[in-house]
């Protein structure tokens, strides 16, 4: 089966991760990538590149970055940001070596198709800040203006107690992009905040800072958090972290922390704000570690939906790209339906590259959701679980066995307040699914490998009844 995904970004061949220098920049929108061109493998880092003029084909241009300096020799040139200065673009990126990341700059002078780098590279090393975090993980700065200054966040390990070291982010200020000044760290035990978010075994990577109706925002990578309750499933994750930076000390003092996705396939996302204000975001729609069974066609590394995000209700709402609207094809809907425990499998709704709509009221049902990629071997399940009081994303039948870090590979969970009702928006895409819960409050992303005719949908009420309000389907047209 061809899993080459249709609406999604995808790597042409060899391997991509991390989202990088996203921008909307000369009239498109621009997404940079952790890419190794050579097999579908990670391998010594190069940029690659990717523009966008609807969201939905994306068109791969050029490398963007070689590894090809001394300062980033047999690691590469990692993850970072972008930044468009007096109409020049600026890319910011970690250059690395073995026991030794330091960050760099590039700039290009065609509107951002080929790149030079700084002569000064690297113009920002561990030593030279105040010499308490490791510089074998110094790495991913995502470069911002505020005020008058220019400002780097990247995420690090400090030294604690002898050679423990814990995940934290710095942040630094220069004028000029070349000579950077160390501000202070940012994030530090606060009441509320359990210490394991500060003591972790591992780095926050590819860090990112939005705005968003009056809002501050950090999101981040963690590496190794704790699972605590039903957040932080991967030991990979993704968190936001509201709050206020202090830009005088750099503490960022804390309002809220959560994750970002309670998918399986997510991470490292950035973001670009657009001309109409919008905040885009992209992830990595992939895991380290799980299998990849595009591999078998040559290529690794697939990219979400884009998402507008948004702050509101107290929390980070995310929604499909409007763009994707315009993509919608043949419609199938249904209403009103009454299911009492049992399935409801409808022809007209199967398929595997669409979007469907669904809004399910529960009567006295335990379970209501709907199965998707449905064959005789095969389902993935996305549904209320209303003594839980959680939605679950489970892929255990999904199709080919997915494998991972996690001692769970095929079940995720969300909390959720509501169990009168349940929205789901779910994107499907040849191997991925993405579903937006209520409106966007909560996301799951993960991918399945199913076999070709496995493109049912069933509807289903276990334990009691309830009622599908709404089912609408679109093809996607791509
Ligand atoms: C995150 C990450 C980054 C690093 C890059 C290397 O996925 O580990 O921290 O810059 O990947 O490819």
């Amino acid at each position: 089966m061809d899993y080459r995904p249709k609406y999604h970004a995808s790597v042409r061949s060899g391997w991509g991760n991390d989202p990088n220098g996203m921008i909307y920049y000369n009239g498109k929108a621009h997404l940079f990538f952790q890419h190794y061109p050579h097999a579908p493998e990670w391998g010594i880092m190069h940029w690659g590149h990717f523009t966008t003029e609807d969201f939905v084909h994306w068109k791969e241009e050029p490398i963007a970055l070689y590894p090809d300096q001394e300062y980033e020799q047999d690691l590469g040139c990692w993850s970072g940001t972008s930044i468009e200065i007096d109409g020049r673009l600026y890319l910011a990126y970690t250059c690395s070596r073995p026991g030794m990341q330091r960050q760099c700059f590039a700039w290009s002078e065609d509107g951002g198709m080929t790149f030079q780098k700084f002569e000064e590279n690297p113009v920002v090393t561990a030593e030279q800040m105040n010499g308490g975090f490791s510089a074998g993980d110094f790495r991913d700065p995502k470069v911002f203006r505020h005020e008058d200054s220019y400002y780097m966040i990247a995420g690090t390990r400090l030294f604690r107690k002898g050679m423990h070291t814990c995940g934290n982010l710095v942040l630094m200020r220069s004028q000029d992009l070349k000579a950077w000044s160390f501000v202070g760290v940012m994030l530090h035990q606060q009441d509320g905040f359990p210490s394991e978010y500060f003591n972790l075994d591992g780095c926050y990577e590819c860090p990112d800072r939005i705005l968003s109706n009056g809002k501050e925002i950090l999101l981040s990578s963690p590496q190794c958090l704790p699972q605590m309750g039903n957040r932080y499933q991967n030991k990979h994750c993704v968190v936001y972290i509201s709050g206020q930076t202090d830009f005088e000390t750099g503490r960022f003092h804390i309002d809220e922390y959560q994750d970002l996705d309670s998918g399986f396939d997510l991470y490292a996302p950035q973001t670009m704000t657009l001309p109409d204000g919008r905040i885009i975001m992209i992830a990595w729609k992939e895991m380290w570690a799980r299998t990849h069974y595009t591999k078998e066609q040559g290529f690794v590394g697939t990219y979400t939906l884009p998402r507008e995000l948004e702050y509101r209700d107290g929390r980070l709402y995310q929604y499909p790209v409007r763009e994707i609207e315009q993509f919608r094809g043949a419609k199938t809907q249904l209403e009103q339906i009454r299911l009492h425990d049992g399935g409801f499998e409808i022809s007209g709704f199967e398929g595997n590259v669409y979007e469907l709509n669904l809004t399910m009221k529960r009567e006295d049902a335990a379970r209501m959701g709907v199965r998707i990629l449905k064959g005789p071997d095969h389902e993935t399940c996305i549904y209320l679980d209303a003594l839980e009081r959680t939605v679950v994303f489970d892929r255990t039948r999904g199709g080919r066995e997915i494998r991972g870090e996690e001692a769970d590979n095929c079940v995720r969970k969300c909390d959720i307040e509501r169990i009168d009702t349940v929205d789901l928006r779910i994107f499907v895409d040849v191997t991925s699914v993405e579903v937006f819960v209520d409106g966007g409050r909560y996301t799951f992303t993960g991918n399945v490998y199913p076999e070709e005719g496995d493109r049912g949908i069933e509807f289903f009420a276990q334990g009691g009844s309830c009622i599908i309000e709404k089912a609408v389907r679109y093809e996607l047209d791509v």
